[in-house]
This record gives structure tokens, sequence and C-alpha cells, in this order.
């Protein structure tokens, strides 16, 4: 869990520390959780929640008090005015208020084991507060899913259950339909990123959790940028459709939509019997590239769990190497992998990369890795 103060997850930002601090008890007044009258934290008590200066909270205050959002009585305190909180039927709804109360956002995360780096950056930049949540190679542990949900409350169960980025790993049917149950049960919503679902060797995934949802608390996300273009950044969303009108908003606040062009060329396409024709010869193909790495790397004592899809294999190093300077040699060679910190919110997984077999041909594959092995060997042998 992560104990950092909420507004420091926005640090770096040109908004100055009291312009955060208005936004954060504004957030709490606007969700609801401070309601019309109550009486805000004093300076001094939220001075210390917030790991600020007190001078900051006053400030803030007194910003607030000048745009009629708190009023002062009787040399008491601050209050919030009547004016200013979220209308209760709102709150009802687990993403409007997900969205309200976004510094508690409780995004429970995949890790020890992992995930995207990009959703950590995204959740924090959200001021959310992250908790990791174990996956492994059969899955989730329930039982920690469901204390968790008792415990924390989160707002959002963010993850991508088949074919995980990093891991690979796949969260198996039976659990599916729990963890729906649990989300409906703990009023959380789930957010399914499945870009790896077509990119599998052998046995197709299992169903997306999203299919088990009869109550409306998942959205269910599938990229294309996997298998049609990097940076394609078109995807399928599937939710109810409340939600849909809350998220169309949000995305075009965001990046004021993806391009008409791209998505009218990139239909064509998807309807056309080519895409079909072109992922049965990239499963293919990658499995093949799965396959070399694995060779390459089988007289090593590097660890990983042949994956049945998707693009990387996540391998444990043994301890005795920092990976940060293996990355830093393998740049030099124009090698690169990704460190298994950068995808851990904990910043635990020291001695785990990830190596995509996805970006280069088979011969540039054979050739990277046996000199990334060789590299490691060298560096440990000093
Ligand atoms: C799990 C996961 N979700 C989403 C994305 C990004 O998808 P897009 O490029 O469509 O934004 C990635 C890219 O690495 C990913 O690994």
């Amino acid at each position: 869990m992560i104990t950092k103060s909420p507004v420091q997850g926005l640090a770096g930002q040109t908004h100055r520390l009291f312009e955060q601090v208005y936004d954060y008890i504004l957030n709490r007044i606007e969700s609801g959780e401070w309601k019309a009258h109550d009486k805000l934290p004093s300076v001094r008590s939220l001075a210390q929640e917030l790991n600020v200066h007190r001078l900051t909270v006053f400030k803030a205050y007194q910003l607030l008090k000048q745009n009629g959002k708190v009023y002062v009585k009787d040399k008491s305190g601050y209050f919030v005015h009547p004016d200013c909180s979220l209308a209760a039927e709102h709150l009802d709804d687990p993403i409007i208020s997900s969205y309200f109360l976004k510094h508690h956002l409780s995004e429970i995360h995949e890790a020890p084991v992992t995930y995207y780096s990009t959703a950590i950056d995204m959740f924090r930049y959200q001021g959310a507060r992250i908790i990791p949540v174990d996956i492994g190679p059969d899955g989730y542990h329930l039982e920690q899913v469901e204390v968790y949900m008792k415990q924390y409350k989160p707002r959002l169960f963010y993850m991508n259950p088949t074919f995980q980025n990093p891991t690979g790993y796949i969260v198996p049917s039976e659990q599916r339909k729990k963890l729906v149950e649990l989300a409906e049960q703990y009023r959380c919503l789930l957010v399914e990123d499945d870009p790896f679902r077509d990119i599998y060797f052998g046995q197709e995934p299992p169903s997306p959790l999203f299919i088990y949802d009869t109550a409306g608390c998942a959205i269910y996300i599938r990229s294309f940028s996997k298998y049609v273009a990097p940076g394609l950044r078109i995807a399928v969303v599937a939710c109810r459709p409340v939600l849909m009108k809350t998220l169309l908003t949000a995305k075009s606040l965001f990046d004021n939509g993806t391009p008409l062009l791209n998505q009218k060329i990139f239909l064509h396409y998807f309807f056309s019997s080519r895409l079909q024709q072109h992922l049965k010869k990239l499963r293919i193909a990658l499995h093949i590239r799965k396959q070399m790495m694995e060779e390459e790397l089988a007289s090593t004592d590097w660890k990983w769990m042949g994956p049945k899809g998707g693009l990387n294999l996540w391998v444990k190093l043994p301890d005795t190497i920092s990976m940060d300077l293996l990355l830093a040699k393998s740049l030099e060679q124009s090698l690169s992998f990704v460190p298994g910190a950068i995808c851990d919110p904990l910043k635990e997984l020291t001695s785990w990369i990830r190596l995509s077999y996805s970006y280069v041909n088979e011969q540039q594959l054979r050739e990277g890795v046996k000199r990334l092995v060789d590299l490691y060997q060298s560096l440990i042998a000093k």
C-alpha cells in the first residue's frame, strides 16, 4: 500500500502546492464526503495529514473561502458551504463517485508480480492510492482480493487478466466469475484491459470477465495497438450506457478524441478478412520467436514461466547483479529490456526483467539474446 501524501502525487506539475491542497479539499467536498455545514479539519491537522506546511493549508482555505466553497463560523473553523456539495444521487454510481473521489480511488493493482507501467503512472497522476494485489501463474488469491475489498473499499480494480503485461499470466476462468461477484458485492468498478487476447499460442484464452457482469460493474477495453500498429490507440470499450457517457466525456477532455480518419481506416481493416489472416500468421510468427528466445536462455540459470500468449517473457535473474547496470551496458550494445521494478508500484522486483520477442526478426532476436546473456556473464564474472 502506498501511504505517501495524496497531494504529492501531483508534484512535478506546475500547479502550486496550495492549489493542489485546494483541489484536494474541493474533491472531498464535491464527492459528498464532506457535506454541507460539516466542519473541515483544522489547518494544523490537515497540514499533518498531507505532510505540507500549515501556511499552505491556510492559503488553500482562504482561496476556498474567497470562492464561496467554505465559510468561517464564529472563529471556530471552516465549514462546507451548502452550495458546494455533490448531489447525492450521483454518489450511487461507482464511476461517477470514483471520479470525484479520485484521491481515494484505490486501484487494486497486480503486484508484487506487477503491471504495465503507464497505468501505474496514470493512476498516480490522478492521485489514486494504489493497493497492490498478488497475481501468479494461477491467477489471484481470491481471499486476498476479498480482504482488500473489505479493508480498503477500492473504487476501482484495474486488471489485465489475459496474458498480463509483463508476466503473461492468465486469470483462470473459474476465478473470473467470482471476481465479478466480488466487485458487485463491494461496489467496486472492474476495469478489464485486454489487448493481448488474440495473441495466443495453441488454446484460446478464457472468456473475458466482462461476460459475467450482469450488474454493470465492469468496463471492458480491448486495444488493437498490439497487433495492428503500435501507437494506433484505437480500442473497443464496452460498458453500460451511463458509464459510457462519463467515459466519452473523460476521453474527449483528455485527448480531444482519436482522429476520425484513423478510426475509419481501421474500421475498414477490422471488417475485412485480412485482419484475421494477419492474426493467424502473427500467432505463428510470435510463437516461433518465443520458443527461440527460450532456447537461447535454456543454458542460463534464469527462470521464467513459458507464457501461452502475449509478447513477453518475464524472467527472474539470480540476485547477483544490478538491473540498472545491466540495462545501461545493454543499451551501449543497442539491446533493451524492461526492468521489472518499473512494472512494480512497490519497486521491489529488482531481479526481474521483461524481454519482448515481438520487436525484432528471428535472426536479430537470437543474436540479441545471445549478446545479453554474454553481457550478463561478463558482468557477474567481474
Ligand atoms: C496492458 C496494456 N494495456 C494497454 C496498453 C496500451 O494500449 P494502447 O496503445 O491502445 O493505448 C498496453 C501497451 O503496452 C498494455 O500493455
